[in-house]
């Protein structure tokens, strides 16, 4: 198929920035950003397709429910970054990545975990089980197994991974009942979706279902705000169950790295 090349037109693309003088007071990556904007602008041309011109239809900059916290909500300023050091690891993420609600989540549920005595492999996937969140709220369990695949047990990645489809359906023998907070969002009687339901259906017949059925108990719906944020209780844990990539997270060449970079850089526009 041939593809139609997109003319720029240099003089209205000049006009557009504000003219001569005001393009030259733009550093490079500015004016970088400015002819993406330009060209998928150009794009919304009524000669093309439909989807395309909706791809930007004006309107306030919102987000879609389903994007990561790192990237923001949309109507607060994202959390300020530092770099992260050039080897990143786990702890690093925890405590230069995660906005401070989730950290406290993750501690919490994670601290609740180890304190009714749970076994140390499902004190880390409680620790890590909403990570993936940061990334891609929507599907967080499947995001965040991914992420920590290569360096944890199956059934670690397991339980991540499953806990969010096992989160709808109550096991009050093992001490998991609906949460209230679900009535209120998704409302009275909600039905989960399809592919959650088979994906409980078969999960519950796994032998590694306590596993993940264990995360979704020690998930809490609040955190108390009183309780210390520290990490201190979970490093031995994560140094004894997380293979940390000596090249640093993100830079380890394996085929999830890029998932860590986009936490170590989310201000990248491309
Ligand atoms: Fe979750
Ligand atoms: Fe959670």
């Amino acid at each position: 198929m041939q593809m139609e090349r997109l003319q720029i037109d240099q003089e209205t693309f000049i006009q557009a920035l504000g003219g001569e003088e005001a393009a030259a007071t733009m550093s490079a990556s500015a004016k970088a950003d400015a002819l993406d904007d330009f060209m998928i602008g150009a794009l919304n041309d009524p000669g093309y397709p439909e989807m395309v011109a909706r791809a930007r239809n004006g309107g306030p900059p919102t987000l879609r429910r389903g994007t990561g916290a790192i990237f923001g909500d949309g109507q607060r300023q994202p959390i300020d970054l530092v770099p992260l050091p050039p080897a990143p690891t786990l702890l690093d993420y925890f405590r230069l990545r995660l906005p401070l609600p989730f950290l406290r989540h993750l501690l919490q549920s994670a601290g609740m975990a180890l304190e009714s005595g749970v076994e140390e492999e499902l004190v880390l996937a409680c620790l890590l089980h909403d990570f993936g969140q940061n990334l891609a709220r929507v599907d967080h369990g499947w995001w965040g197994a991914q992420m920590i695949e290569p360096y944890v047990s199956e059934r670690v990645a397991f339980a991540v991974r499953y806990h969010q489809a096992l989160r709808f359906y109550a096991d009050e023998a093992a001490g998991y009942h609906y949460p209230e907070l679900y009535v209120q969002i998704f409302g009275e009687g909600y039905i989960p979706e399809p592919y959650i339901a088979a994906t409980y259906e078969q999960v519950r017949k796994h032998p590694w279902y306590m596993a993940a059925r264990m995360v979704t108990v020690n998930d809490l719906y609040a955190f108390d705000p009183n309780k210390s944020v520290s990490l201190d209780p979970f490093v031995d844990i994560i140094g004894r169950h997380f293979r940390q990539p000596p090249e640093g997270l993100g830079f380890d060449g394996s085929p999830i790295a890029h998932m860590w970079r986009s936490l170590s850089f989310p201000d990248h526009p491309l």
